[in-house]
């Protein structure tokens, strides 16, 4: 696997791959690579001949009081994993290679309404700060599919709309979430956890899938299964963000009309942020 830092170098690697008429993949990351992430890598390689995974600990879409220092950087089990994957080519830029002036000089791109919502209305900024740099990967890549986690629903989908809204020539491929044998979704944040916190964590799913089967049973009223899951997370030592039935493609809230549904949930174990989700779909 070629490791490449700058973005001179990545340019002239991926244009000699499209002379050869290969179709290239990339999956953005931020490192400390678990199966997810492997699966990401796996998906790529079978849409397309070239995959590029980027690592990237982005500074704009983290909010002044999160993680960002903190966040596990793990570079060299991060490398055996993406060659044991099969990834052709690494791009693992310096935030100067990113931001050469800084965050504050950086353009900015902003997707409307979706970004708004559930996390992004607990994290300001943060849909920016990905948009942003997902659109600058896309251009300094130009792939022709881009493979991103559906743990990470709203990101897919506020990526989604970018993708559309920009014109990119990129097909975006959303893949299931890598969970561990009790359920809890795979997460790089899932290492802040200790025992007695991955027990509690495992709340979420069990509440989105007993929610999610009494949907599919025939319960219509969602603003009150909200509640009832926002009461469950209290009672259970979660500090709860949200828990919203939404439609699956624009996030707004559901109705009983709706047939492709997710609800996603996030909240606070001790002061880590969780989040997860679950899909719907009811027949007509
Ligand atoms: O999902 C992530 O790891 C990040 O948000 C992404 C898409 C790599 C952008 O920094």
């Amino acid at each position: 696997m070629q490791i490449i830092h700058h973005v001179n170098e990545l340019r002239s690697t991926l244009a000699e791959v499209r002379r050869g008429g290969r179709r290239i993949a990339v999956v953005p990351t931020m490192g400390n690579l678990h199966r997810g992430h492997i699966r990401l890598v796996e998906t790529a390689g079978a849409q397309a001949d070239f995959v590029v995974s980027t690592i990237f600990v982005n500074p704009m879409q983290f909010g002044a009081h999160e993680d960002l220092d903190k966040y596990p950087r793990t570079p060299d089990a991060d490398i055996d994993k993406l060659t044991a994957a099969g990834c052709h080519c690494l791009f693992a830029p310096p935030v100067s290679e990113i931001y050469p002036e800084g965050l504050e000089q950086h353009t900015v791109v902003s997707v409307p309404g979706i970004s708004e919502r559930h996390c992004g209305a607990s994290r300001p900024g943060h849909f920016d700060g990905v948009a942003t740099v997902v659109s600058k990967l896309f251009n300094i890549v130009g792939p022709d599919v881009a493979v991103f986690g559906k743990k990470d629903y709203q990101q897919l989908q506020v990526i989604r709309k970018m993708t559309s809204d920009l014109g990119f020539d990129i097909e975006i491929v959303g893949v299931a979430t890598e969970r561990d044998r009790q359920g809890l979704a795979l997460s790089s944040r899932n290492g802040y956890l200790n025992d007695s916190e991955k027990h509690t964590a495992l709340c979420l799913i069990r509440t989105l899938t007993d929610v999610a089967k009494r949907i599919t049973e025939g319960e219509r009223d969602y603003r009150v299964l909200e509640q009832h899951a926002l009461q469950i997370f209290t009672a259970n030592g979660i500090q709860a963000d949200y828990f919203n039935i939404c439609q699956a493609d624009s996030l707004v809230p559901a109705t009983p009309a709706d047939q492709r549904l997710v609800i996603l949930a996030a909240g606070f174990v001790g002061a880590t942020r969780l989040i997860d989700n679950i899909e719907i779909i009811l027949p007509q």
